[in-house]
């Protein structure tokens, strides 16, 4: 047990940093959270105009997810899932930032592609067609997020499948005034003004 809280305590050390600010403020681009939506993601470091640093948000949100799940594995599978889980909280809840954190989407990848690489493949093409169709950057996490466990399940990663039901229904909370735009047609598309 001590090795799994120290795992989930250092995937949530990694989890916590939050990229999208660090890199919108080092650009002198001022404060991501003044912006748009208020959030610290990448599809919000997008409305400041910038595509490398919303890429570079993506990036550094994921392999910080990626990254705490293999080094955590060392010391097995279970304190593997416990730093995940722990980066994935860390993005969420940052106590630098007063707990006020990312809404998970790019840690949650970032966390799938380590535990199970066939399920950041569904959310990648999920993501991406919804997107595609929609523009809708929040949408398309939502329903990405519905398609990951069913495909984790339906391939046989049951135990993975049962985390990520866990993650994707703390993603939905986590997107409530989002979906709340999605129904009154008022969210914000990609490449759209916000
Ligand atoms: O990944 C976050 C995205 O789903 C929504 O971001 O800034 O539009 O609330 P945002």
């Amino acid at each position: 047990l001590p090795y799994l809280i120290a795992a989930l305590v250092f995937g949530y050390l990694l989890g916590s940093i939050p990229f999208g600010l660090i890199i919108t403020r080092l650009a002198g681009k001022g404060d991501v959270r003044k912006i748009g939506s208020g959030n610290i993601g990448a599809t919000n470091v997008l409305r400041t105009g910038s595509k490398k640093l919303a890429a570079l948000t993506l990036l550094g949100d994921a392999l910080k997810g990626t990254v705490a799940v293999l080094l955590a594995g060392f010391y097995g599978p279970d304190q593997a899932v416990a730093a995940g889980l722990g980066a994935f909280l860390g993005h969420l809840f940052p106590v630098w930032l007063g707990f006020r954190g990312g809404k998970g989407v790019a840690t949650y990848l970032g966390v799938l592609v380590a535990i199970a690489w066939p399920g950041a493949l569904i959310f990648a093409v999920v993501w991406l067609s919804v997107a595609f169709l929609t523009r809708y950057s929040s949408l398309s996490a939502l329903v990405a997020a519905v398609a990951v466990p069913i495909g984790l399940y339906l391939l046989g990663y049951v135990q993975a499948a049962e985390l990520f039901v866990l993650m994707s229904l703390i993603v939905f909370i986590k997107h409530r005034a989002n979906i709340a735009r999605l129904l009154s047609g008022t969210e914000t598309r990609i490449g759209g003004k916000g």
